[in-house]
């Protein structure tokens, strides 16, 4: 056995974000407020083999947990036998996919009978109205049924993720809750972000972990945060009174940077080891040239040594903070857009 990989700060590359589309059916203002966007060219994108070839070289160097994202992932089409793939290989502990749920209720059965272990559903509102207005789409129904469908056919562990918008969702907060509790959901609200992207983020429009809190306490009364958290998991967790478990993840306000074991693939093969980062490793290239697999895992190992990514709390340190990357950059280079790396 060798001794595990680790990073310039001793960070394993434990969880991989498997990015299957850049393409999205909403437009949700903080990840896609443009009105035109530019693809990945199809030819570019991982064929199921190539992902199957490179996913066993990411887990023999310690990735045990995989998310498969987008995009929306449910875009991709026969991604159940993607799931069958990656749950088959032996070393994979945890597979989840995070969805924002409109074709959920086609698919879920699908998904879970090819293997798939947990769900997220991305979940800012339970208004129609305000759906419409922050996601350009009239789907907010099929959001809620597939919610339903994902417990029905067995997914237990649900998790919704809020990214909570001052002015926008933030007094949906206490019904959000109430709502998750009747799903057996766990829900996370998630403070929003200037990652690339966000070009409608402003500071203001951040709702910090502290007043999160105090939402949920002046609804349900005093939380206490859990104990169990796991070091590298984003979202800290608290349990009201009545002992419904929440999350919060405070990327902006408390990084956890320090323990972050967590890369990026995008769909056409890009990876990435922050989510702030201005560049990738091209893994496509390397998969598409003769060579041996042996060859893939030196590409892996030499970059994640190197890896000394601690782009959250490099931003917090800025005076002035507006949305990270400008429109001519997204423009010029898809990569550098959120949904193309995979939320
Ligand atoms: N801030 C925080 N989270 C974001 N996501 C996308 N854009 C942002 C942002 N600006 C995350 C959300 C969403 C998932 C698909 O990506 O968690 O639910
Ligand atoms: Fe919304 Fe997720 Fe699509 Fe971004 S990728 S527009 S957050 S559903």
């Amino acid at each position: 056995m060798n001794p595990p990989l680790v990073d310039t700060f001793g960070r394993p590359m434990k969880s991989l974000r498997l990015s299957v589309t850049d393409r999205c059916n909403l437009r949700c203002s903080y990840c896609m407020p443009e009105s035109e966007y530019r693809w990945l060219p199809r030819s570019d994108l991982l064929t199921f083999e190539e992902i199957g070839r490179l996913l066993p070289r990411f887990v023999d160097l310690g990735t045990s947990r995989i998310r498969i994202t987008g995009g929306e992932p449910l875009l991709r089409s026969d991604l159940p036998v993607l799931v069958q793939r990656v749950a088959a290989l032996a070393g994979v502990e945890d597979l989840a996919l995070t969805t924002n749920g409109v074709f959920l209720a086609r698919e879920a059965r699908g998904l879970r009978d090819a293997g798939l272990h947990r769900i997220t559903v991305s979940l800012d509102t339970l208004s129609p109205a305000r759906f419409r207005s922050l996601s350009r789409s009239e789907e907010h129904a099929k959001v809620l049924d597939g919610i339903v469908e994902a417990g029905k056919v067995g997914f237990s562990g649900l998790k919704l993720d809020t990214v909570v918008i001052r002015g926008v969702n933030d007094d949906e907060i206490p019904a959000l809750l109430r709502a998750a509790r009747e799903w057996s959901a766990e829900i996370r609200f998630i403070e929003y972000m200037d990652v690339g992207g966000a070009l409608l983020w402003t500071p203001e429009a951040v709702v910090s972990q502290a007043e999160i809190l105090a939402k949920v306490e002046s609804s349900v009364g005093p939380v206490e945060p859990l104990r169990d958290t796991e070091l590298s998991a984003p979202a800290r967790r608290f349990r009201t009174p009545s002992g419904q478990v929440f999350g919060v993840v405070a990327s902006m306000t408390q990084p956890f940077c320090t323990h972050c074991d967590r890369s990026r693939l995008t769909a056409d093969g890009t990876w990435y080891h922050c989510l702030y980062a201005p560049t990738g490793v091209d893994l496509r290239t390397a998969l598409r040239a003769p060579g041996t697999d042996a060859e893939l895992v030196e590409v892996l190992t030499s970059a994640w040594k190197k890896r000394a990514d601690r782009g959250a709390e490099l931003r917090m340190e800025l005076r002035n903070r507006a949305p990270s990357v400008a429109r001519e950059d997204l423009r010029a280079d898809p990569r550098l857009e959120m949904h193309t790396r995979g939320g």
